[in-house]
């Protein structure tokens, strides 16, 4: 077996990581872990530190860690056929009953879906279904996309576009032309402090408004968002905000694509977002909770006005010319159908409103009395803990102190897993929907106690 130091050198030397401070890695002045295994709610790395996973991975791994249910039917399908491909009407017994299982859990309006292999892909797939559903209506010029800043839909040329953090676009030549972002639904930084919530929505639905009418409603083909606000920081939407938001695209005839990478399949405590805020989609996102994360697998679901277009171009044109090698990948959808009969099986959907509403409410109770908390918010297993230097005057920490990700590094010392969400002081929480109240309770004495160190 490798030693630890040598597998530490070959990954400070060969090893480019997603997401981390390059320099810092190479040179050491940054922690790695190595991973070594995981059972429910916890994982195991190399030096026999044993962590509560707090973030279920990147928010994905919601049914826990170590489900032989997933792995036996990975293994078994890797031995029966390991891979076919989904061209030309090829399919397995496996990718057909996972798409139709995801159909049956979907809102009614919805048909068919189209497998990735990420949530990146997944959008990515989106962006090239609209430009050619419009194309097929003859309005050649209804093409833009209008996400929102804070919003997270991935990290290729077309999604970090749509993703509105800054990290995303800096250096990178991003957002390419098309690509738009109207207002953040940040209740907490909302630009007039006096406004309430329906205020709030009503004025992010005319800013939306404003910009289609500036633009010209006939080039803004879709808008795409996330239920609830998630890598950009972990925020529910204010209330009545999608039910101010979908009167004005259908005004326009825009499409509506809802990013639920995130929130499918339970997290917020119901089988989906748009269900639990009243969304009608024409188009959902879906990966990470499609097979908790056990292979790599996504979906673009489809509604049915929308395919019938797409069926129409394809009369006139012959087959869609999108697809990849590893669209629908048998070993990733016989992990999907394990996995969402697992959901079901230990009740997650109810477990992660019911536990997830018990541990929210305790890490509310445990900070209300602290002066640096602006805010402990979420919806389902999502929360989120937003420090200030001054909540009361809405006046942020100095970003170059750090504060956020000193909070989660002490915790990681503590044995709990958060994440230091980006663009703030935001301790973001997205445990595996199968956690318990005593679980709960462990979360929440650690965030205590570290915040406690640092301020
Ligand atoms: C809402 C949302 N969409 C898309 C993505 C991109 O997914 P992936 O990292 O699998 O490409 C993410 C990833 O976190 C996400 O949170």
């Amino acid at each position: 077996m490798l030693r630890n130091d040598q597998l530490d050198q070959w990954d400070r030397d060969s090893f480019f990581h997603p997401s981390t401070h390059l320099g810092q890695h190479a040179r050491g002045e940054s922690p790695n872990r190595i991973v070594t295994g995981g059972k429910g709610v916890y994982i195991e790395d190399r030096d026999g530190k044993r962590l509560l996973d707090a973030f279920a991975g990147l928010y994905c791994v919601n049914v826990g860690y170590g489900r032989s249910e997933i792995t036996d039917a990975i293994a078994a399908q890797a031995k029966e056929l390991a891979y076919y491909h989904a061209y030309v009407g090829h399919g397995t017994e496996a990718s057909i009953t996972l798409a139709n299982m995801i159909v049956e859990r979907a809102p009614a309006n919805m048909r068919s879906v189209y497998f990735g292999l990420g949530g990146s892909d997944a959008n990515e797939t989106n962006v090239k279904l609209v430009w050619y559903y419009n194309n097929v209506l003859g309005r050649p010029e209804k093409k833009k996309i209008i996400s929102r800043w804070r919003g997270y839909h991935g990290s290729g040329l077309i999604t970090g576009s749509l993703t509105g953090l800054e990290l995303f676009h800096k250096k990178f030549d991003l957002p390419l032309d098309r690509i738009l972002h109207t207002e953040a639904p940040y209740f907490l930084r909302r630009p007039d402090a006096g406004m309430s919530e329906r205020e709030f929505s009503a004025w992010c639905a005319e800013k939306l408004e404003e910009m289609i009418q500036a633009e010209g409603p006939e080039t803004v083909g879709a808008f795409i968002g996330e239920p609830v606000l998630g890598t950009g920081g972990i925020v529910p939407p204010p209330e009545g905000y999608w039910e101010a938001i979908q009167p004005v695209l259908k005004k326009h005839d825009i499409l509506l694509i809802a990013d639920e990478v995130v929130t499918g399949f339970g997290r917020l405590g119901s089988m989906f977002g748009s269900a639990h805020y009243g969304i009608t989609p024409d188009i959902i996102t879906i990966a990470k909770g499609l097979t908790s994360a056990y292979a790599p697998l996504s979906g673009s679901i489809i509604s049915k006005d929308v395919y019938d277009v797409l069926m129409r171009g394809t009369d006139e044109l012959g087959p869609i010319g999108h697809g990849w090698t590893y669209s629908a990948h048998p070993i990733g959808a016989a992990a999907g159908i394990a996995n969402l009969k697992l959901v079901d099986e230990l009740g997650l959907v109810d477990n992660a409103a019911e536990v997830g509403g018990y541990f929210r409410k305790a890490l509310a109770d445990a900070m209300k009395n602290h002066s640096n908390v602006a805010e402990v918010r979420g919806e389902g297993m999502l929360a989120a803990v937003e420090l200030m230097d001054d909540p009361g005057a809405r006046r942020f920490f100095d970003p170059a102190k750090k504060v956020g990700p000193s909070v989660v590094g002490a915790m990681a010392e503590l044995g709990v897993v958060a994440r230091a969400m980006p663009q703030g002081d935001i301790i973001g929480f997205a445990p595996p929907l199968c956690l318990t109240r005593a679980e709960a309770d462990e979360i929440v004495s650690a965030t205590v106690e570290a915040i406690g160190r640092h301020l």
